[in-house]
């Protein structure tokens, strides 16, 4: 079993040049799979609310939602570094909701990290939270809570003003303290810049290569969540043919009688079913 890495760790990943590995997981198999494949990081991101519950976005997901989530994959991946992502008025409104509720990820789920979207308009929830020793990964860019405000899931950054904006952000995240930044959606060259930069890990979403890791969603990766694809998904398998294939022969055997065949079924004890017969015989 491979040892569990902490913060400290990620921040040799990233002087030694080797990149971290990250992917969301939202349930308990998922988790398990995840660490068996060797992730360094696991996100249990707000993203629930549209590959878990099939809400339009991410606005609508809860904070007993999230907590349920990361409990069952801190379940799975015992041996993995988590990090519960904290959903949308969960830390917007005051330093000390920030803090409760980000406490709420430690004691209720054990995970190791909490992720907040926003840069210098977060700084003070990131500084509180930080304060209070809990380990934060900021997130800029695409920050998709309020993604009606940024005019859409789109990408960020790709001006001269709208990345010195961004540029920003990832600065006032790191002076605030927290220990990683996740960037979304913005160009590779804006990223690159960040990166030489800052020097707590950089991670990146849709934000190119130059940085120290990359994290995806799994169910982007796997080809499970099918509304959309974003532009910077790789995806690796198709898991929604072979489900609907197994499904639909399954449906075909039943009908058909095929299933289930005497392998499926349990058979009475040697001897017993004579007398059983014998047993019902008046009835
Ligand atoms: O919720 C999530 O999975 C995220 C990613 C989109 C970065 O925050």
């Amino acid at each position: 079993m491979r040892k569990k890495l902490m913060i400290h760790d990620f921040y040799q990943m990233k002087q030694g040049g080797r990149k971290i590995t990250w992917l969301t997981s939202y349930d308990f198999p998922t988790a398990q799979f995840a660490e068996a494949a060797g992730l360094d990081m696991i996100l249990v991101g707000d993203s629930l609310g549209m590959c878990v519950y099939g809400y339009p976005g991410t606005v609508p997901v809860t904070m007993d939602q999230c907590i349920v989530h990361c409990d069952a994959v801190r379940r799975g991946a015992p041996n993995t570094f988590v990090i519960g992502d904290m959903p949308f008025l969960s830390y917007q409104t005051s330093d000390e909701k920030a803090v409760e509720n980000a406490g709420r990820f430690l004691k209720e789920a054990n995970v190791d990290a909490v992720k907040l979207e926003g840069g210098v308009r977060a700084a003070s929830r990131i500084k509180a939270i930080v304060e209070a020793g809990i380990l934060v990964v900021g997130h800029i860019g695409l920050t998709p809570q309020s993604s009606g405000v940024l005019g859409g899931h789109k990408a960020q950054g790709r001006t001269a003003d709208a990345a010195k904006l961004v540029v920003e952000d990832a600065l006032a995240v790191q002076n605030a303290g927290a220990q990683m930044i996740l960037v979304e959606a913005v160009p590779p060259e804006v990223t690159r810049f960040i990166h030489q930069k800052l020097s707590i890990p950089v991670l990146s979403i849709g934000a190119g290569p130059h940085c120290d890791g990359q994290l995806l969603i799994v169910s982007d990766l796997i080809g499970q969540f099918q509304a959309f694809t974003p532009k910077f998904v790789k995806k690796y398998c198709n898991v929604a043919d072979v489900i609907v294939k197994a499904m639909s022969e399954y449906c075909e055997d039943v009908r058909t009688g095929k299933f289930p065949g005497e392998e499926h079924c349990y058979r009475m004890i040697e001897g017993e079913e004579p007398k059983f017969l014998k047993l019902m015989q008046n009835r």
